[in-house]
């Protein structure tokens, strides 16, 4: 029966740039659905940014330019990673739109209609300065427990002590410095704890559907002590959100609103006229159709949105519940998070900028994905191995020994491989079956295992049968037809099996076998003939990883410019020039590879502090333009008043390796520029860009 199959991914945030993690997951997602189209099966597959939230709105800030903007300018960017690594969505959309505010405002008043919603007072932290209430993740202060300075609102990392943004001592906001008061506002609450909706939750979190650990995951969230709360969905003015109706100066709170942007891309999807070619039903028939099957691959730190709050909002607003999520893991590099400071972070953009085949990255991630919620280790030996002994030294391989056979001796037409009895041996519909389930069951690396098997058949036929010697013997001709013939089949058979992850080097295949797109049904057809045979992939050359990992090699904490303590530097400076005249003559020249390690930024200081027992150093909280602040220690206060950094541009050292401090970590450095040799002169002077420069922006 045909299915019909709405399918996202999560919605990534309009504050950056894809990372390899967005990547995975969107290579997840597309080899499911580009497996159901090739069934013939309905699919919608859509996705969109996540626009809305403090960060975003923040970062607009500090760049001085509107959240449309930055929102406008991500989004452009977004094509050259889909179309790169081949993600065939269907439609890119915004939670940032019309459709978007009519659906989430929708949800809301059916909410409150079903008394979901209540409202309550809440005291929260505000800034002053900016005259904003603050999201946890901008306050930092000293651990209640252990006294460590710069710690979050959550957690310790000094201690590990757990506790409220209240326990801080000395609080302070990251965004301006200034201590942060304590104000009342009433906050908008979607009623969980509702005994409705804990039995529906229950429900639908523990009827099998779900992967075991999220299942399991949920149970726990539901029965646990505290039992479901209430959740938040508001946030006051300024946000960059959508309003909530009929209370001005309210916004929901982007979760709200962002897995209402699945539905929001789907019915933009339908307005644009693009479902017709599948469906003459309109967005509204659709949605409501009990038919449709409604799917969300999403990473593991987003499951109790998509378990809970998600499927709460959409039965009590009057709609169908999603069939399932599928969670996956996180990318690990050999076996460690990724960390750019380190140089283990694999930049998608790189990646394709080095001239690496956006192949080879679906092929070794669907190698490594299961149904589980694991994480994928990228391991660039690993990558090597599987790459070039599996796809071009198995299955490439195949068609390139078969190929030249068949061209020279028998104009490329082929055996009718069905009447061959070395055919039946290679059980190519069992395969397919078995390959079948695998995808449909995300078991990705099982179904390559076995199509690989397949393909160690296959070319252990033609290793048995020689065709290299079959081809001296006139006599032998309808023999070498036939096994070269089989070949060709069973690489058939393989290209339909990988195109769902390979759909670039499928589509080549095609061409080579003469036959339109492949559907999973093909598999019945076996070519007649084949064209000229084209070089169809090549081996990955490791040298390659070395590129793809070479990106930070930290400048190390010796640099000249004035960093994080100026009279360790000064003094490095002279040890510098006591040592031999040529020695200067050797540091003078660095290739312009040297220079492209440093990782130089625009920073905006958005703090300034002296530091209690340094007469140097003051303590900077810089905006780089990423999502969080980084905290610096720069020894420049002999030159300058905290007050008059505040709201100053200059550039900063990005990649710095972190480097622990007495007084706390200092993640990076500002550039300034002295005297090495004090008599010449006094000062230190902090460089800035010129106007127009915002944080983030590179300098080269
Ligand atoms: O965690 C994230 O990156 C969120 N932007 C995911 C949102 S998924 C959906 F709800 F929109
Ligand atoms: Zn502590």
């Amino acid at each position: 029966m045909k299915r019909r199959l709405f399918v996202t991914t999560a919605l990534p945030y309009a504050n950056g740039s894809f990372h390899i993690g967005h990547i995975m997951e969107y290579i997840q997602a597309d080899i499911w659905v580009r497996f159901q189209r090739m069934r013939g099966h309905e699919v919608h597959f859509v996705c969109a940014d996540d626009a809305h939230g403090a960060p975003i709105m923040l970062k607009a800030q500090s760049e001085g330019i509107t959240p449309e903007t930055l929102v406008g300018r991500i989004a452009a960017e977004r094509p050259r990673y889909l179309n790169g690594f081949h993600i065939s969505f269907d439609n890119w959309h915004s939670t940032h739109s019309p459709e978007n505010i009519e659906l989430s405002q929708d949800v809301y008043r059916k909410l409150k209609a079903a008394d979901l919603i209540s409202r309550k007072t809440i005291e929260q932290f505000f800034d002053p300065v900016k005259g904003m209430f603050l999201p946890d993740r901008y306050i930092k202060g000293e651990c209640p427990k252990c006294s460590a300075k710069d710690q979050y609102g959550d957690s310790c990392e000094v201690c590990g002590a757990v506790y409220a943004p209240t326990e801080l001592h000395n609080p302070y906001s990251t965004l301006s410095g200034a201590t942060p008061e304590m104000r009342q506002s009433e906050h908008f609450f979607f009623r969980l704890s509702d005994s409705r909706c804990v039995e529906y939750l229950r429900q639908w979190t523990q009827d099998g559907k779900l992967q075991p650990e999220v299942a399991n995951k949920a149970r726990e969230w539901l029965d646990g002590e505290q039992g479901l709360g209430d959740w938040d969905i508001s946030r006051d003015e300024p946000y960059f959100g959508i309003p909530i109706p009929d209370e001005p100066g309210k916004y929901f709170y982007v979760w709200l609103d962002a897995p209402v942007g699945y539905l929001a891309s789907l019915k933009n999807h339908f307005a644009k006229g693009q479902a017709l070619a599948q469906t003459a039903q309109s967005y509204d028939e659709f949605i409501a159709d009990p038919q449709v099957e409604q799917y969300h691959f999403i990473g593991k730190d987003i499951i109790y949105f998509h378990t809970l709050f998600w499927p709460a909002m959409l039965n009590f607003s009057g709609r169908k519940a999603p069939d399932n999520v599928f969670v996956h893991g996180f990318i690990t590099v050999s076996g460690e998070k990724m960390s750019k400071s380190r140089g283990t972070g694999i930049s998608p953009i790189r990646y394709l900028e080095i001239g690496m085949n956006p192949e080879w990255m679906r092929y070794y991630i669907a190698a490594k994905l299961n149904a589980r919620v694991e994480d994928v280790d990228f391991n660039p030996d690993d990558f090597v191995a599987r790459v070039n002994s599996d796809l071009v030294g198995k299955y490439v391989n195949i068609a390139s020994r078969a190929a030249s056979f068949l061209a020279r001796f028998f104009e490329g037409q082929l055996a009718d491989v069905r009447q061959l009895p070395a055919w039946s041996g290679f059980e190519t519909d069992k395969h397919s079956e078995e390959i079948a389930r695998c995808w449909e069951n995300r078991e990705f690396g099982r179904a390559l295992r076995v199509a690989m098997e397949y393909a160690d058949r296959i070319n252990q036929h033609f290793d048995a049968e020689k065709p290299w010697e079959l081809a001296k013997d006139p006599g032998q001709r309808e023999r070498l037809q036939q096994v070269c013939s089989a070949c060709i089949a069973g690489f058939h058979a393989l290209t339909i099996w990988l195109k769902p992850v390979l759909p670039a080097l499928a589509a080549q295949a095609e061409t080579f076998l003469g036959c339109a797109a492949l559907c999973w049904d093909d598999l019945s057809n076996p070519p007649a003939s084949i064209g000229r045979y084209e070089h169809l992939m090549t081996r990955v050359d490791p040298k390659m990883l070395d590129a793809l990992f070479d990106i930070p090699a930290a400048a190390g904490s010796e640099t000249k410019a004035v960093g994080t303590d100026s009279t360790k530097s000064k003094k490095k400076s002279a040890a510098a020039t006591e040592k031999p005249a040529d020695a200067a003559a050797q540091s003078s020249t660095i290739s312009i590879d040297d220079f492209a390690k440093v990782d130089l930024r625009v920073a905006r200081i958005v703090a300034a502090e002296a530091v209690e027992g340094s007469d140097k150093l003051l303590r900077l909280t810089l905006d780089c333009g990423e999502a969080q602040t980084r905290n610096v220690f720069a020894g420049i206060k002999a030159a300058y008043a905290p007050a008059a950094l505040v709201g100053r541009l200059t550039v900063m050292v990005a990649n710095l390796a972190p480097r622990k401090m007495k007084f706390g970590l200092s993640e990076g450095m500002v550039l300034a520029s002295s005297f090495d040799d004090p008599s010449l002169g006094e000062g230190i002077f902090l460089l800035s860009p010129d106007q127009g420069a915002a944080p983030g922006m590179k300098v080269k």
